[in-house]
């Protein structure tokens, strides 16, 4: 048993807690992260407490002041949080209480923990939102201006890991900036869900006090208030979607992280990492390795594991309030910690990051690339599409036994398997002129790409405008 039994919460409770409930109920080891969102609200409520007349004007003066001189304590060091302290409220209040007596314990009238921490928690995810938005539009400009670099860079684009059609790398990192387009959007999304403000649902069945939860949310900066205080307090949906959101954020960055380990490699040679972005061996002296991609790829785990720790801490929580919910917050913050250091290490891996253009399009010209064209050059000419691709499969097994690529088949091969070859065929199946006929809305011809680029820079000037 602990000797202390004047916990705030002591009540009904007589003697202490065994010192292992205390170690094991105790989550100020990483909440503490919470203090300066757990003090703008308290701060909040105690102005609206002040207001309403539910406490004195004076009293919620005298917890302003404290509360703000805690803040900037916290901030500087000369106050430290307490490990025996049960969470970052209790700390926070108890402190205020010994800093301003009386008055101090009149700062939780008609709150809860159980809506104090829910609007701690959605102050911080907003904060984090916001940061994590800023990183994503910062990497949207690296990978556009990358783009623009590159739209007649060509390179094979791949199925199955097999080459399959020309591409150019402009598109081909215009892909991601669509997937990076996506991810703005998702966290846009759980920004609405967590802009909602939960002040006034108390332990879960609302207050007899006259809050003014309206003058709350403004003071706090809140979209609207929560509907009905038994969800108010147990609502996690919005850790959920920002889990989610930050998982598909990982995803793609480790796709992206797979395909720059695999560019980098002798075999494909396409990209040249700035030494400041890879790392050595301690052993084999000729290495450069892409370990910040590596890590990002096997730090994606982590994302997912967490979205799976938190969908599975709420699915069988009845309402309202449950101790299990204090899970929410170590797979959140984590999550949040992941992205945004595999966000910072990323964006300027890619920045710096050098394309090799002679390699890419060696690596376009073999493979066939170009056999598609080639089928679409009889099909043009009137010959249904899949007779013309027997044609050109007859070809490309010609070419493999002779160990030629389509552009050195002599012509008489050519008319040999189809009348309807003429000299123009090795102009149609150039690899420049593969790219640049794909010039469909989406396509990778430049000119596409261009637009593709104008189309995106224009939303994002949009969404920046929208902050
Ligand atoms: N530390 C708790 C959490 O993170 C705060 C809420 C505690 N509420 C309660 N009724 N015990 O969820």
């Amino acid at each position: 048993m602990t000797d202390d039994s004047n916990k705030v919460w002591q009540g009904r409770l007589s003697g202490g807690s065994a010192k292992e409930v205390d170690v094991f109920n105790s989550s100020i080891s990483f909440d503490y992260v919470l203090f300066e969102e757990d003090i703008a609200g308290s701060i909040a409520h105690a102005k609206m407490l002040g207001k309403q007349s539910i406490i004195s004007k004076e009293d919620a003066a005298l917890i302003v002041d404290g509360l703000q001189g805690i803040l900037m304590d916290l901030k500087d060091g000369s106050l430290l949080f307490d490990p025996n302290a049960e969470d970052i409220h209790m700390f926070i209040e108890s402190e205020l209480t010994e800093r301003i007596g009386e008055a101090g314990k009149r700062l939780h009238t008609g709150r809860s923990r159980n809506d104090q921490v829910a609007l701690d928690l959605r102050l911080y995810v907003k904060k984090q939102l916001a940061e994590i938005k800023n990183q994503l539009l910062d990497f949207e400009k690296v990978l556009i201006n990358k783009a623009e670099q590159h739209l007649h860079t060509i390179m094979p684009g791949y199925t199955h890991l097999q080459i399959a059609q020309p591409v150019t790398f402009a598109h081909h990192l215009m892909a991601y900036a669509q997937m990076i387009q996506r991810d703005i959007k998702r966290l846009e999304e759980a920004l609405e869900h967590t802009d909602v403000m939960p002040l006034g649902n108390g332990a879960l069945a609302g207050t007899t006090y006259p809050l003014d939860r309206q003058y709350v949310a403004e003071q706090l900066g809140f979209e609207a208030v929560t509907a009905n205080s038994l969800d108010g307090v147990s609502d996690r949906d919005f850790v959920i979607d920002t889990a989610y959101a930050l998982s598909m954020i990982m995803m793609h960055l480790s796709r992206l992280s797979e395909e720059v380990i695999l560019w980098s490699s002798q075999e494909f040679k396409f990209v040249e990492l700035d030494d400041a972005f890879a790392t050595g061996s301690s052993i084999m002296p000729q290495k450069k390795n892409p370990d910040v991609a590596e890590l990002v790829r096997g730090k994606t785990g982590r994302a997912y594991g967490n979205l799976q720790t938190l969908l599975t801490m709420m699915k069988g929580i009845p309402l309202a309030y449950n101790k299990d919910m204090q899970e929410d917050k170590e797979a959140l913050f984590d999550s949040i910690r992941t992205v945004k250091l595999a966000l910072s290490a990323t964006i300027p891996m890619i920045d710096t990051m050098e394309a090799k253009r002679d390699r890419m399009r060696e690596a376009a010209s073999k493979g066939f690339i170009n056999a598609t064209d080639c089928a679409d050059y009889l099909t043009k000419k009137g010959v249904p599409f899949r007779e013309a691709y027997g044609v050109i499969g007859a070809l490309v097994q010609t070419c493999i036994a002779t160990n030629q690529t389509l552009e050195e088949v002599s012509l008489e091969t050519y008319q040999s398997l189809h009348e309807l070859f003429e000299e123009d065929i090795y102009e149609a199946i150039s690899l420049e002129n593969c790219v640049t006929k794909r010039n469909i809305e989406g396509g990778p011809a430049p000119e596409a790409v261009k637009k593709q680029i104008e189309q995106l820079k224009e939303r994002l000037g949009l969404s920046i405008l929208s902050d």
